[in-house]
C-alpha cells in the first residue's frame, strides 16, 4: 500500500480545518497544556495546518476549577464522555491519570474514532495492547510520550528515529523523585528518610510516595521502553521492581570508596541464544551500583536519563526534566500536534509496530553481578568455606575485600556475571550460615 493510498484509507478534514480537542483533567499537567495551547497557538495552528479548538476541560469537580485563569471562556464540565462523543471533538487529551476510569475513557474515546494523547504510563503499561487494538481497528493515533520521562522524547525516538536500527539494550534513571533521594543521600550523607522528606518538602515526592520509592512508576517506563525498544509487548506485570526504601547511608558511602553511585535504573535487554540472536526480552527495576564514569552516573537532582544501545546507532543518551507540568505537558502538545495533523491531512502515526513478539522472560533467567555486604565471624578457614558456598552455586567471585573489627569482620564480595537466580540462592546459602553473622546489603552492578 502507498503512503497516498493509506492516506485515502484515513482522509483528513482537509487544510484550515479546525481541529476539536477534549481535555480530560486539569491537574498539574492539564494545566500546563492548556497554558501552552493558548501561548503557542499561532505557531500550533502553523505546524498542523489548522487550528486547535478546545472544546472543553473535563473535571472530577466543576466548582473547584471554575475560576482557575486557563479555563475562563472554556466549556468546564463533570461528564467527560460527555465531551468525548461530541461530534465536534477529533482528540482526546488524557490528563487525569490512574488506571481503570482513564483506561474506560481512552477505549471509549478510541472507539468513537477519536485520537488519542495520553500521559499516563500506568494505564499504557498495564492496557496497552488493549489500547492499541483499538486504535487501529478505528483507525485513529494512540500517542504517549509523556508517558516515559516526560520532556524527554524518548518513546518517539524508540517509534521512529532508531525504527531502523536494532536496539540492543535501554538503561535509564526514569523516577526524578527516587534520583533526587538517591542524590541527596550521596552529596549529604543524608539517611534515607532524611532524603525523602527533603524530597517531600520541595514537592519532589507525592505524599504517599509509594509508587515512586518503591520502583512501581519506573516499572510502568521500563515496560514502555522495552516494548518499543525490542517489538515485543512488555507489560507491568512482566517487570522485576525493587525501590529504595532498603538502600542505607552505609550503602552509599561503600559505593563511593569503591568509586561507584547508586541508580535507581530500568533496564530492558535482550537474553541471547548460542548464534547471538535473541532468544528473549527482560525488563527490570532496581537499585543499581553504578561506576562514577558511567554516564548516568552523573545524572544528580530530580533529572532523568535513558542510555540507549543500539547496533548501528551505538551508544545514545537522552537527559532531561522527567516530570513537572510544563515539561510534561511539552510533550503532550508534541503528540498533540501529530495527531491533529493527521486529522487535518489524514492518515496514521506509525503503529506500536510489535511484530517480533519474543518470549519476555523473568529475573531470574539473566545474568547480573551482585555486590554483597555481610558480617562474618572472624576465624581460621571462614572466608575459605564461604568461597565454596559461592562455588557451589555456581557463582564466581571477582573481589574480596574484608575489614576486620573485632571478632567480627565486614566482608565485601563482588561477583562475576552469573545468573541471578544462582545469585539468589547464595544469598539464601549466606544468610543460613553459621558464621555469616549478618548480610548488610546485597546491591547488583552494572548500568
Ligand atoms: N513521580 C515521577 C517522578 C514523575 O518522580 O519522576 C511521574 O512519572
Amino acid at each position: 500500500m502507498t503512503a497516498a493510498e493509506s492516506n485515502g484509507n484515513f482522509p483528513g478534514k482537509g487544510a484550515g480545518a479546525p481541529v476539536g480537542v477534549a481535555i480530560l483533567g486539569k491537574g498539574t499537567v492539564g494545566t500546563g497544556v492548556l497554558q501552552l495551547l493558548s501561548e503557542f497557538s499561532y505557531n500550533l495552528e502553523q505546524r498542523i495546518g489548522g487550528p486547535i479548538e478546545v472544546r472543553g476541560v473535563a473535571v472530577s469537580n466543576v466548582d473547584k476549577h471554575k475560576d482557575a485563569p486557563e479555563v475562563q471562556g472554556l466549556y468546564l464540565t463533570g461528564d467527560a464522555t460527555e465531551l468525548i462523543e461530541r461530534d465536534d471533538v477529533d482528540v482526546v487529551v488524557e490528563v487525569i491519570g490512574g488506571i481503570d476510569y482513564p483506561r474506560e475513557l481512552v477505549l471509549k474515546a478510541l472507539r468513537s474514532g477519536k485520537s488519542v494523547v495520553t500521559a499516563n504510563k500506568a494505564l499504557v503499561a498495564a492496557h496497552g495492547s488493549e489500547l492499541a487494538d483499538a486504535a487501529n481497528e478505528a483507525g485513529v493515533d494512540l500517542y504517549y510520550e509523556a508517558a516515559v520521562a516526560a520532556a524527554i522524547p524518548v518513546v518517539g525516538m524508540l517509534r521512529r528515529s532508531l525504527a531502523g536500527d536494532q536496539v540492543q539494550r535501554i538503561s535509564g534513571i526514569v523516577n526524578g523523585t527516587t534520583n533526587f533521594i538517591l542524590d541527596a543521600m550521596a552529596t549529604t550523607g543524608a539517611s534515607y528518610e532524611e532524603a525523602l522528606a527533603e524530597a517531600t518538602r520541595l514537592g519532589y515526592a507525592e505524599a504517599d510516595p509509594t509508587a515512586d520509592v518503591e520502583g512501581h512508576d519506573a516499572a510502568s517506563k521500563a515496560a514502555i521502553l522495552a516494548s518499543m525498544g525490542f517489538h515485543t509487548r512488555v507489560t507491568f506485570d512482566d517487570v522485576h521492581c525493587e525501590g529504595i526504601t532498603q538502600i542505607t547511608a552505609d550503602d552509599i558511602a561503600a559505593a563511593k570508596r569503591a568509586n561507584q553511585t547508586i541508580k535507581l535504573l530500568a533496564i530492558c535487554e535482550r537474553l541471547l541464544d548460542e548464534n547471538g540472536n535473541t532468544r528473549a526480552v527482560n525488563a527490570r527495576v532496581h537499585p543499581t551500583l553504578v561506576p562514577n564514569d558511567h554516564p548516568l552516573a552523573t545524572v544528580d537532582k530530580s533529572y532523568n536519563a535513558i542510555f540507549v544501545e543500539a547496533e548501528a546507532a551505538g551508544r545514545l543518551m537522552f537527559y532531561g526534566n522527567g516530570a513537572g507540568g510544563a515539561p510534561t505537558a511539552s510533550a503532550v502538545l508534541g503528540d498533540l500536534v501529530g495527531a491533529a495533523r493527521n486529522k487535518v491531512h489524514g492518515g496514521r502515526a506509525p503503529a506500536e509496530n510489535l511484530y517480533a513478539d519474543y518470549p519476555v522472560v523473568g529475573f531470574e533467567e539473566v545474568e547480573t553481578r551482585y555486590h554483597i555486604n555481610m558480617t562474618v565471624n572472624d576465624r581460621v578457614g571462614v572466608l575459605a568455606d564461604l568461597a565454596r558456598q559461592f562455588a557451589d552455586s555456581d557463582v564466581s567471585l571477582s573481589a574480596v575485600r574484608q575489614e576486620e573489627s573485632g571478632d567480627e569482620a565486614h566482608l565485601i564480595v563482588v561477583t562475576h556475571a552469573a545468573q541471578e537466580r544462582n545469585l539468589q540462592e547464595i544469598v539464601e546459602r549466606l544468610k543460613g550460615h553459621e558464621d555469616v553473622r549478618s548480610v548488610n546489603s546485597v546491591i547488583r552492578l552494572g548500568a
